[in-house]
C-alpha cells in the first residue's frame, strides 16, 4: 500500500486531529461534497433531492468507535429519530440506514457484542415500522467475525438486514458464498481500511478478488449491492448480470455521495436501481479522511483549508 494512502488512513484514527478538522469551518466547503451536513435536516433535505432524481438511498449517522453507553444511546436515538423523519420516503426501502456497530459498542471493553446488538435491534424495529432495511457496515478485519455473528443474530428476527463484505479481504469468497442465499442482501465493497498482508489482498489482486466475489453472489439467489465507482468493477458487474439472467429488481449498484454523480445518473438511465450512500452528522473526519486515502489529489485543497483555519 502507498505511504501516503497509509499516512492518511493512520490519521484516520486520531481523535486529536479529528477534533481540530471537524471545528474548523473552512473546511467545510471541501466536507461537503461527500457529507450532506451536520443535522437530520440536512440529511432529509438531501434524500428528498436524490430520491426525486430516481436515486435510492442509504443514509450513515457519522460515528464510529463510541467509547460509552451514553454515546451509543445517542446513536440509536438519531437513527430511530431520522428513520421516522423520512417516514414515508423510506417506504419499500428506498431510503434505508446504513449503521457502524462500533457506533453501537461493539468495541466497549465489555459486553461490547451484546450492547451492540441489542443497539442494532431498536434501530431495526424503527425500519420495520416504516417498511424499510438496514445494513452493516463492515469495518476493520478485526471485527468482522463479530459483525457476522451479529449479523445472524439479527437475521433471525429480520431477515432483510444487510452486510458489507470487504473483496480486499482473502477470506471474503468464502463469506460470499456463505451469505449468497435466497433473500440475503449483500454489498460487495472492495475494503476501506489499512490492512495486513496476513489477511488481505494488495494491489490488482483486490480487484481479482472482486470479480471473483460478484461472481459468486451473481449466480447465488440473494441480492446483490454492487458498491464501486470504478468502471471496470462496474463493466464485469453489467456483464454477470446479463450472463446470469439477473432482472433488474434482484440486485443494485451502491456509491457514495458525491463521488461520480455523472456514472450514478447513467446506470439509473440504462436501467438499473442504483443506491447512494448518504453520511451526515458533526462527526465526519474518520469518514472523509478514509475518502482522501482513496483520492489524494482531493488533499493538498483539504490541508490548505485546515491551516489557514
Ligand atoms: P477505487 O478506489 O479503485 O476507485 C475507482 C475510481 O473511482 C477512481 O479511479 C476514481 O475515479 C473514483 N473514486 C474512488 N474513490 C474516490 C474518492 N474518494 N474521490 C473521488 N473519486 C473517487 N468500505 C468498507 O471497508 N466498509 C464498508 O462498509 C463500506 N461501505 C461502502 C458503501 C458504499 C455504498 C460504497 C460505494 C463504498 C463503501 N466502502 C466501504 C468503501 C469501499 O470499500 C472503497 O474504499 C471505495 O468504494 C473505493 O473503492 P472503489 O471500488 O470505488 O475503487
Amino acid at each position: 500500500m502507498p505511504i501516503l494512502r497509509r499516512l492518511l488512513l493512520a490519521s484516520a484514527r486520531s481523535a486529536k486531529l479529528g477534533s481540530l478538522a471537524e471545528r474548523s469551518r473552512l473546511v467545510r466547503p471541501v466536507v461537503d461534497r461527500f457529507v450532506a451536513g451536520s443535522s437530520e435536516a440536512d440529511a432529509v433535505h438531501t434524500t428528498g433531492r436524490l430520491l426525486s432524481s430516481g436515486l435510492n438511498v442509504t443514509l450513515d449517522f457519522l460515528g464510529e468507535d463510541a467509547d460509552s453507553a451514553e454515546q451509543t444511546a445517542a446513536t440509536v436515538a438519531a437513527y430511530c429519530s431520522v428513520i421516522n423523519a423520512l417516514g414515508r420516503a423510506t417506504a419499500g426501502g428506498r431510503a434505508e440506514v446504513s449503521v457502524k456497530l462500533s457506533a453501537l459498542g461493539q468495541a466497549l471493553p465489555r459486553d461490547g457484542d451484546k450492547i451492540a446488538l441489542e443497539n442494532a435491534r431498536q434501530i431495526c424495529e424503527a425500519a420495520a415500522a416504516a417498511d424499510t432495511t438496514v445494513t452493516l457496515d463492515m469495518e476493520d478485519h478485526t471485527t468482522t467475525d463479530r459483525t457476522l455473528g451479529t449479523l445472524q443474530d439479527l437475521r433471525a428476527d429480520f431477515p432483510w438486514v444487510g452486510v458489507a463484505l470487504q473483496a480486499y479481504l482473502t477470506r471474503t469468497a468464502g463469506d460470499c458464498r456463505d451469505l449468497s442465499g435466497p433473500g440475503s442482501r449483500v454489498r460487495l465493497c472492495k475494503g476501506a481500511y489499512a490492512e495486513p498482508t496476513s489477511v488481505a489482498y494488495q494491489g490488482n489482486a483486490v480487484n481479482d478478488s472482486y470479480r471473483s466475489c460478484l461472481e459468486i453472489l451473481l449466480s447465488g439467489e440473494g441480492y446483490p449491492m454492487i458498491a464501486t465507482h470504478d468502471p471496470k468493477m462496474i463493466s464485469a458487474a453489467r456483464e454477470l448480470i446479463v450472463r446470469q439472467n439477473r432482472t433488474p429488481d434482484s440486485y443494485e449498484f451502491q456509491m457514495l455521495l458525491g463521488i461520480r454523480p455523472e456514472e450514478q445518473r447513467a446506470l439509473v438511465g440504462s436501467g438499473n436501481r442504483v443506491r447512494i450512500y448518504v453520511p451526515y452528522g458533526g462527526q465526519w473526519y474518520a469518514y472523509f479522511m478514509r475518502r482522501l486515502a482513496e483520492r489524494p489529489a482531493n488533499l493538498t485543497f483539504f490541508l490548505r483549508a485546515l491551516a489557514s483555519g
